[in-house]
């Protein structure tokens, strides 16, 4: 086991932040994770580092997943169930899914990220959750010392959220995810853009590919290369607001767009709202409001975790005096103790 110490984390996490990591290891083998349990340092695990704002130096052992693997664990004449392990990154999993024809997660297409993100934040785009496929979760949970598997019910998934994020929240360490994936797919393309996109394209017949190649080209004609400008995707969620509210700001802002959650409940994009305050373009220092997605804040090059806060702070502040919503962050802030 070859732990570093004092390593930047700056190629670690998609924003581009640039603070130390007291100690630093790379997990490659399962068996590690027991040593590595009894150490006395207080434990971070990274994935892909595409959902995280750093906001100062990392005290203790930063842990990057790095467990790599792919392979089905059963099958029947309709699904196959992959064990996928969970440093594969995201999209990899995807191009090997579309590659055999296996459906669930091609409107899943390029979001960054490891697989072991997206059982947490229940990763979703174009109409599809994650938590339509995952099976089950497997787990490191550090106060036992032992693996456990939770089943789909288990994971309490939501709208960007599940049980990692709250009760197991870093008390777990997800180590590989079962994907049950169709082989005879169900298209999803309700989403306009995708179906707009598949036109453009001149596809005439669906198939898992033609999805995801439509979704590779709206995300990367709308959404920044993390390679190239610094971001963590979606910075907010989109609220969710009772219908009697969305009443009354439709009838101030007709123009205001929604999605029917429920017979009470609407959510709003969240980038509409930050937009109509006018902050999509906008730039103070290395922090900004992408030019074209105002839900995604971006770091043009040397920003602090400390100033893409605060910008997100404003924000939060504008569209609760404008609309009266309170945005929630939908990033994981790690504030571990000075
Ligand atoms: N909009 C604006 N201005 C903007 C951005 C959006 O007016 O700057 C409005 C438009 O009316 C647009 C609507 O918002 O039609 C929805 O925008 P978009 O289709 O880009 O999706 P989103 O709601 O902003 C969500 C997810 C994305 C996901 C897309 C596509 C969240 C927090 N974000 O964004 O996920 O890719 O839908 O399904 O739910 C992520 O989580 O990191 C992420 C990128």
């Amino acid at each position: 086991m070859y732990i570093q110490q004092n390593i930047s984390l700056k190629p670690y996490n998609t924003f581009g932040i640039d603070v130390p990591a007291e100690y630093f290891l790379e997990l490659n083998e399962i068996e590690a994770i027991a040593e590595i349990t009894d150490m006395p340092q207080a434990k971070h695990v990274l994935g892909g580092g595409s959902n995280i704002l750093l906001m100062r130096p990392v005290n203790g052992l930063v842990i990057h997943n790095k467990l790599k693997g792919i392979a089905v664990e059963k099958e029947d004449k309709e699904h196959v169930w992959l064990r996928v392990q969970a440093g594969e990154i995201w999209h990899d999993l995807v191009l090997y899914a579309i590659n055999k024809g296996w459906g669930g997660i091609e409107n899943l297409a390029l979001i960054p990220g490891t697989v072991g993100a997206s059982p947490m934040q229940n990763i979703g785009a174009y109409g599809v959750e994650a938590r339509e496929t995952i099976d089950a979760v497997t787990f490191w949970y550090w106060k036992e010392k032992s693996l456990l598997t939770y089943n789909n019910r288990e994971c309490h998934f939501g709208y960007r959220d599940s049980i990692f994020k709250h009760q197991l929240k870093d008390r777990a360490f997800i180590t590989s995810v079962v994907y049950k994936l169709k082989k005879k797919p169900e298209y999803n393309i309700s989403y306009g853009a995708v179906e707009q996109e598949l036109q453009q394209m001149g596809v005439t017949e669906l198939s898992v590919k033609a999805i995801a190649y439509a979704v590779i080209n709206i995300r990367t004609g709308k959404l920044p290369d993390p390679k190239v400008i610094g971001n963590a995707g979606s910075f907010f969620k989109n609220p969710t607001i009772s219908k009697t509210q969305f009443e009354q700001l439709h009838a101030k802002c007709p123009a205001i767009p929604s999605y029917k959650v429920s017979d009470t409940l609407v959510k709003i994009p969240a980038g509409w709202l930050i937009e109509q305050c006018g902050w999509r373009g906008y730039r103070t220092g290395d922090t900004g409001v992408h030019i074209k997605q105002a839900l995604v804040l971006v770091n043009y090059g040397n920003a602090s975790g400390g100033e893409i806060w605060k910008l997100s702070g404003e924000i939060v502040s504008s569209v609760k005096e404008r609309f009266g919503i309170e945005l929630e962050r939908e990033v994981q802030v790690w504030t571990p103790t000075p």
